[in-house]
């Protein structure tokens, strides 16, 4: 796994395996705190559920799984954690249904996959993570995390400081 800040609230990792992926959820989920939410874009297969994982794992939560027809899971952890996976819902309507920001209000940890299909407009609390694949590389996703807000964006500069320390800078010779 390697690292490259893009802006002070956004970094871009590189992830060479699902473990490193899971591992960077981890790191993530050690960071969270009630009514943070974590929203979740790109396609199927991507590597959301693997990043999931491991942020259930550091909240205390072992068994994360894809819903196939659960569309929200809520967890007993640390702190109570909530995941949903929108993929086969209707933009808009049968969200808005499912009234997401009320388990921000009781204080849940909030992990949303196919955040694509939430129309809602968050400012601060929030990482925004964005995962991408390359066509050469199986096993490889680009992981974009964007913080809104000050406080998410001190978490973010957490995250990056543990794998700074871990000496996992960015290698522009590493594809
Ligand atoms: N670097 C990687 N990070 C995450 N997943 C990976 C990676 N390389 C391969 N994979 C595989 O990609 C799949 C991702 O599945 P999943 O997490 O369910 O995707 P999504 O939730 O985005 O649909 C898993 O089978 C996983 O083993
Ligand atoms: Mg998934």
């Amino acid at each position: 796994m390697n690292f490259k800040m893009l802006s002070d609230n956004k970094a871009v990792i590189t992830a060479y395996s699902p473990e490193e992926s899971k591992d960077l959820g981890y790191l993530i989920g050690e960071n969270l705190y009630p009514g943070f939410t974590i929203l979740f874009f790109g396609g199927l297969g991507m590597g959301k559920t693997v990043v999931t994982q491991g942020i259930g794992n550091a909240l205390g939560v072992k068994n994360v799984k894809s819903p196939t027809f659960i569309i929200v899971s809520e967890h007993e952890g640390v702190v109570p954690f909530v995941h949903a996976d929108l993929y086969r819902l209707e933009k808009d309507s049968e969200v808005d249904f499912l009234d997401l920001e009320n388990y921000l209000d009781q204080g849940c940890v909030l992990v949303v996959e196919w955040a694509e299909k939430w129309n809602i407009n968050l400012t601060k609390d929030t990482f925004k993570i964005t995962i991408e694949k390359t066509e050469e590389y199986e096993n490889i996703r680009t992981i974009t995390l964007e913080a809104l807000g000050n406080k998410a964006t001190k978490k973010l500069e957490q995250v990056i400081s543990t794998l700074n320390d871990r000496g996992q800078q960015y290698d522009s010779t590493r594809n």
